[in-house]
């Protein structure tokens, strides 16, 4: 069968150069989009009176069979088929005859190829709403149960403050709160359509694009032609969205890779999500969090590849926009693998009480010390000084903080007695921060309620 293009070109494409120009093999998954998209359209092209009731009727019916082959893994990709458009457009013709050569009147598949695209995207958006929020609420669940543990809190990696283990795990929550809020933003703006933009002038036919819109479940029309066929911001962004997922959960997996380093132990990994060595039997490795570490970068390349390819093509389609699509489906595959491995890890961990416990040390309630010299009325520039004098005392006796007596105290500052003491409990100190976003017993069950109500919720 000859191309869709054919008319003006003499002999064959090279091989080499057919090679290089098809798409079917990466835009094959756009089968389902394009036959809707070509069902809708073939109703746009009644009313605008191109194809009489029964000519529309043929082609509706003629692309429900290419859809079932396709469906049923019977489709048959042919040589010549350099895209599922073409694909798609060849079988029909087919199956019904001449008539189908009707279907591609005033339409491009430069504005065809973006609406597929989209169309893809608003399905996948779904999926991805659902599993954004099983993560969610796996960590909250996970709060929920162990708000009684506190463990050490770290900057710089350096032991700094105690806080609840719920505290620690409800962070990754509000991440993953903004990427599910900036999955609804994006999805506003996949939710344009450019079916009508032709190759990039627009359509000479009477097409009622709005109605098009309606019957494809767009809520608005693009309003430029020329933007409209070249548009990929929203492929662009979706990227953005999946890196930064990426990023909150390669960070979730960094925290989580040397919690449960046995060395530390605060958390120990279901079987189910780790994998052992070939060599050492005693190995558990955290391999689940270290691909979603790895994929990360592969999400960041992917981003970064897309923005590059864009930066500088002249208005309108060109071929180079074809390259949008590996990276975009690459993505999708991996993180939709992802999400769920994370999911089940997070629901089956189990924290190791005694081990935090153990990893909490009287040092880590140094600024506690200082709070109290500032209840007694010492600025807080001064009580820090004063509380790094009885540290430096500590560690040159070799001993911990607590073990300091209120006379030793006392050589250091006046202000200090007895009730100093009272200092030294890690209970008290995540207590004492109980103003909302802070680790009180209390503070973290207003984060566990707020989160709960606002999980799948387009906030
Ligand atoms: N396979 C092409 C793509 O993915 C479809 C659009 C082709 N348009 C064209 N003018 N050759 O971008």
């Amino acid at each position: 069968m000859s191309k869709l293009w054919g008319g003006r070109f003499e002999g064959d494409t090279d091989p080499f150069m057919a090679r290089l120009n098809n798409s079917i093999g990466f835009d094959a998954r756009l089968w389902q989009a394009d036959i809707l998209g070509s069902q809708a359209y073939a109703e746009s092209l009644h009313e605008a009176g191109i194809l009489s009731a029964d000519e529309r009727d043929q082609i509706v019916r003629g692309l429900d069979r290419v859809h079932a082959e396709w469906a049923s893994d019977r489709f048959e990709i042919k040589e010549a088929d350099e895209d599922i458009h073409t694909a798609v457009e060849r079988r029909l013709t087919e199956l019904i005859g001449p008539v189908a050569g009707k279907l591609h009147t005033g339409r491009s598949r430069n504005d065809q190829v973006t609406t597929d695209l989209r169309l893809y995207m608003l399905d996948v958006i779904g999926g991805f709403e659902m599993q954004l929020s099983e993560l969610q609420l796996a960590i909250v669940d996970a709060a929920d149960r162990h708000i009684d543990l506190i463990m050490p809190g770290y900057t710089h990696l350096q032991p700094a403050q105690p806080v609840r283990f719920s505290h620690w795990l409800m962070s990754f929550y509000w991440m993953l709160q903004r990427d599910w809020a900036r999955l609804q933003d994006l999805r506003r703006r996949v939710d344009v359509l450019p079916l009508g933009a032709g190759a990039l002038a627009g359509t000479p036919l009477n097409i009622d694009r709005r109605a098009l819109a309606q019957r494809l479940g767009f809520s608005k029309v693009s309003m430029n032609s020329m933007d409209a066929v070249s548009n990929r911001d929203s492929v662009a962004e979706f990227l953005f969205w999946a890196a930064m997922v990426g990023v909150h959960l390669s960070r979730l997996s960094e925290d989580i890779i040397l919690f449960s380093n046995p060395n530390l132990g605060f958390i120990t990994l279901a079987d189910a999500y780790t994998t052992g060595s070939s060599l050492m039997p005693q190995k558990k490795n955290p391999d689940a969090f270290e691909l979603a570490r790895g994929k990360t970068g592969r999400f960041i390349g992917h981003l970064t590849g897309v923005l590059t390819m864009l930066k500088g093509l002249p208005s309108t389609y060109n071929k180079d926009l074809q390259e949008d699509k590996e990276p975009l489906f690459d993505t999708i595959d991996n993180l939709q693998m992802l999400l769920p491995v994370i999911t089940g890890a997070i629901a089956t961990l189990s924290p190791n009480a005694d081990r935090m416990a153990a990893a909490l040390d009287d040092f880590m309630l140094a600024t506690d010390l200082a709070d109290w010299l500032v209840a007694r009325g010492i600025p807080f520039r001064q009580s820090h000084h004063i509380v790094g004098e009885v540290v430096r005392e500590a560690e040159q006796r070799g001993c911990s903080l607590r073990d300091l007596d209120p006379a030793t105290l006392r050589l250091i500052h006046p202000a200090f007695d007895a009730d100093a003491l009272r200092v030294w409990d890690f209970e008290r100190s995540v207590e004492q921060r109980s103003a909302t976003g802070g680790t009180s017993r209390s503070a973290v069950q207003e984060q566990i309620v707020a989160a709960r109500n606002l999980i799948g919720v387009d906030k």
